[in-house]
């Protein structure tokens, strides 16, 4: 392999010519695959087919006694919150059960907070134009929730061990409007990096300008290993509890990806009293949750244990499919200077960095050969990735056969938009 900025003017043109030809038989084949969001396969869903039948007409009744089919139990019946507790390392009573989406939870905390302030607090909206810290690349949906409370994002970049703590304690301690920070800390949303435990220790020790600040620790990927050995990262609750900042993190699991992304079990976790507090929110939003859900996963699953080897059965659904991702753009893209991509031991993505300038480029050539992706940006607030470099590739849902056709067309469409940017023909014909 030839490095791209290592060629003579006349050889790029030369693979620029190929690589408009091998677009055009791509487009010719009419493909319409889709690798646009992280969504679990077909094949992983079957893996917990089990779930709807678990429950017999008569299997209704919690441990503690709770018929599961009537009102009540506002956080969470005892097996369920035990369930999450041992994966969390954390006591059931520091955790609260929720719906099938964590997502929902963190909107409805971060609503919480700008309505009616942290503890009984002043609410966040009267306090100015409130901020929060984003890692990037991050996840697109955790800047949805922002946006939709026009919450100012502040970039800060990832580095392999997470966000670069020294910006984030520089600005968090230096803004007291600063009142949020997302985090993805294990097999983080895109890059896979699982923060090193000196970057959790830190961030559990920040000393935020606002005493209403909350760290939103999104735990979304916490078991959902492909390779390597086991990732555990120190315990966001103990460290900031030794730390000073007992009531500063909220923690955050769902089993979207565990079990059904339509009928799951989430859960959020934090100290006891904010528990309270949060529970008190609760009895004016519900009567009571769903627990025949919580009580099907617990018969389905048993406890944690149960839950982690379910999650070897996804792995090896996933793993062939991570192992394919990597191994074309290694045979595909590698030596050639334009490109640069995570090889993740866990999660749902695979984040790729493309020249400068291209990213926006390969998404477009890549949908016009028929393959949807993320939108080029997704992983930066506002959709505004200042470098266009950075693509999220989603492996999960498609079919082997179709990942491979789909691949090929992104490492065509990486080259292609090397060589057009390289030549000065951004936005060559096709
Ligand atoms: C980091 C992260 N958090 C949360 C979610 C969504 O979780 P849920 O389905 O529980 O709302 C996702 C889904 O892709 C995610 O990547």
């Amino acid at each position: 392999m030839t490095l791209y900025e290592d060629m003579t003017k006349a050889q790029t043109r030369e693979e620029l010519a190929a690589l408009r030809e091998t677009h055009g038989r791509h487009k010719a084949k009419g493909l319409a695959l889709n690798m646009t969001r992280g969504v679990p396969s077909r094949e992983q869903l079957e893996l917990s087919r089990g779930l709807l039948s678990c429950l017999g007409e008569d299997d209704h009744t919690a441990e503690n006694g709770t018929d599961c089919r009537n009102y009540g139990l506002l956080d969470g019946i005892p097996e369920m919150k035990r369930i999450f507790a041992d994966i969390l390392d954390v006591a059931p009573d520091e955790v609260i059960v929720g719906g099938n989406s964590s997502l929902t939870l963190m909107f409805d905390n971060v609503s919480s907070n700008m309505s009616h302030g942290v503890r009984d607090g002043e609410p966040w909206s009267l306090q100015g134009k409130v901020k929060f810290i984003c890692p990037v690349p991050g996840y697109d949906r955790h800047f949805t929730i922002c946006d939709y409370f026009r919450i100012e994002m502040l970039p800060v970049d990832m580095t392999p061990e997470g966000p670069d703590m020294d910006t984030v304690e520089r600005l968090v301690s230096s803004d007291p409007l600063i009142k949020g920070m997302w985090c993805v800390p294990v097999f983080s949303n895109p890059t896979g990096n699982v923060y090193s435990d000196a970057v959790v220790r830190r961030i559990a020790a920040m000393r935020p300008a606002a005493d209403d600040f909350r760290l939103y620790w999104d735990n979304a990927y916490a078991i959902h290993r492909l390779r390597g050995s086991e990732r555990r990262i120190p315990n966001i609750i103990r460290e900031c509890a030794e730390a000073g900042n007992e009531h500063m993190p909220l923690v955050f699991a769902s089993f979207s990806k565990v079990t059904f992304s339509g009928a799951a079990v989430t859960c959020m976790a934090s100290s006891r009293s904010n528990c309270e507090y949060i529970k008190r929110r609760l009895t004016a939003q519900t009567i009571g949750p769903d627990k025949l859900r919580q009580l099907m996963h617990a018969r389905f699953f048993r406890d944690a244990d149960g839950v982690r080897e379910h999650m070897k059965k996804h792995a090896a659904v996933l793993r062939p499919k991570f192992e394919l991702v990597d191994s074309m753009l290694a045979s595909r893209l590698g030596g050639l200077g334009i490109a640069s991509w995570s090889s993740p031991e866990g999660g749902y993505f695979v984040s790729v960095d493309v020249l400068p300038g291209c990213a926006r480029r390969v998404v477009a050539l890549c949908k016009d050969a028929g393959v949807a992706l993320t939108p080029a940006g997704a992983t930066y607030p506002r959709g505004e990735d200042k470098r266009d470099a950075n693509i999220r590739l989603a492996p999960t849902f498609p079919p082997l056969d179709e990942l491979r056709l789909a691949m090929e067309v992104f490492c065509d469409s990486v080259r292609l938009a090397a060589a057009e940017t390289l030549l000065g023909e951004t936005e060559g014909a096709l």
